[in-house]
């Protein structure tokens, strides 16, 4: 009896012994959810970090990857990243203001960025760091901004002048700003999750949309769209993101590699933005299902009229210091 008491005692204790050690050895799990198709620059962004992380960790950290809004949708992510329940994110600048963040939408207002040169000055300049600062009360920690492009805007008609909006349904984000903008141009903006945005269109729910190419061609909106405008009109942009108390409970040097591997994978990911954007026009436009509409001159001069006082509107919202701020980075620090 003692014997056996003795042998299973013994038994137990190599049992923790080797449980113990599989512990030691289990890896720190990071589960990475975006709602976007993995061939977009979030998607492509997304997989690079995960291939650096594990890399530069020795395997000590495993990143897994969910596109597609598989785990979560737009707004659901947020509150899945606070509840620790995934551990990074990138959503799109704009699903910042609903959650208190009201100055992320600054980067919504149209026409506010003349290129990716003054986007680079904005995220990489105080204003950037500001912005993330102000996450940190929200349990967030800002870890990198990450391009997509500029906008083009999608209808089953030919968007010309701001009079053809008029009375459409257009598909938003859940955005106050981008709400402003519909209104201005007589439209009717409708909030709906990114990965509803196909069978809205097919059902006729929405009219239409706004979104980057690359974003509008892998859910084949160009199939249910009979038009797309090349407008540039506004700009879509990722803050990457990770939940506070997970990312400062690593040990140190988990998180310096882990530093490293986002610097390197935010370089790729603004490197490829460009050319995904210009592959799906060129996707799209060989498809033959959606005719691309280039705007003239004047076309553009009356868009820019029709939506100048959104800014001016939104200033009480997103703040005109912030405005202002923005305003004077990308321009490169003068005025
Ligand atoms: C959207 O239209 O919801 C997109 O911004 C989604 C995304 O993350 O690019």
């Amino acid at each position: 009896m003692l014997n056996l008491t003795r042998r299973a005692l013994a038994a137990g204790t190599a049992l923790m012994l080797l449980s113990g050690a599989a512990l030691a050895q289990a890896p720190i799990v990071i589960k990475f959810s975006h709602v976007v198709a993995p061939d977009t620059p979030k998607g492509r962004g997304a997989d690079k970090f995960k291939e650096l992380a594990e890399k530069y960790t020795n395997g000590k950290v495993k990143v897994e990857v969910y596109p597609n809004s598989q785990l979560f949708k737009d707004k659901e992510e947020v509150e899945a990243l606070q509840l620790g329940a995934v551990q990074m994110l990138a959503p799109s600048l704009a699903k910042f203001g609903p959650l208190g963040a009201k100055e992320f939408e600054v980067f919504d207002l149209p026409y506010i960025l003349p290129d990716k040169a003054a986007l680079r000055r904005v995220t990489d300049g105080a204003l950037g760091k500001r912005l993330f600062d102000k996450l940190e009360t929200k349990g967030i920690t800002g870890l990198a901004y990450w391009d997509n492009g500029f906008k083009v805007m999608s209808a089953n008609k030919p968007l010309r002048m701001p009079a053809d909006f008029r009375g459409l349904k257009m598909r938003i984000q859940s955005s106050k700003v981008l709400e402003a903008q519909f209104r201005a141009l007589g439209a009717i903006p409708q909030v709906m999750a990114f990965s509803e945005v196909y069978q809205g269109m097919q059902t006729g729910v929405v009219d239409g949309s706004e979104n980057t190419p690359s974003n509008m061609f892998t859910q084949k909106h160009h199939e249910v769209q009979k038009y797309i405008t090349l407008s540039d009109h506004g700009y879509i942009g990722y803050a990457v993101i990770t939940n506070k108390k997970f990312w400062d409970g690593l040990p140190a040097e988990i998180r310096t590699e882990l530093g490293k591997a986002m610097k390197e994978a935010t370089v790729y990911a603004n490197q490829v933005a460009d050319k995904d954007n210009a592959d799906a026009l060129d996707e799209m436009r060989k498809s033959g299902k959606t005719t691309f509409i280039t705007l003239t001159p004047e076309e553009k001069a009356a868009w820019k009229t029709a939506l100048e006082p959104v800014t001016a509107d939104m200033a009480k919202r997103v703040g005109k210091d912030v405005i202002e701020e923005f305003q004077k980075e990308a321009k490169g620090g003068t005025q």
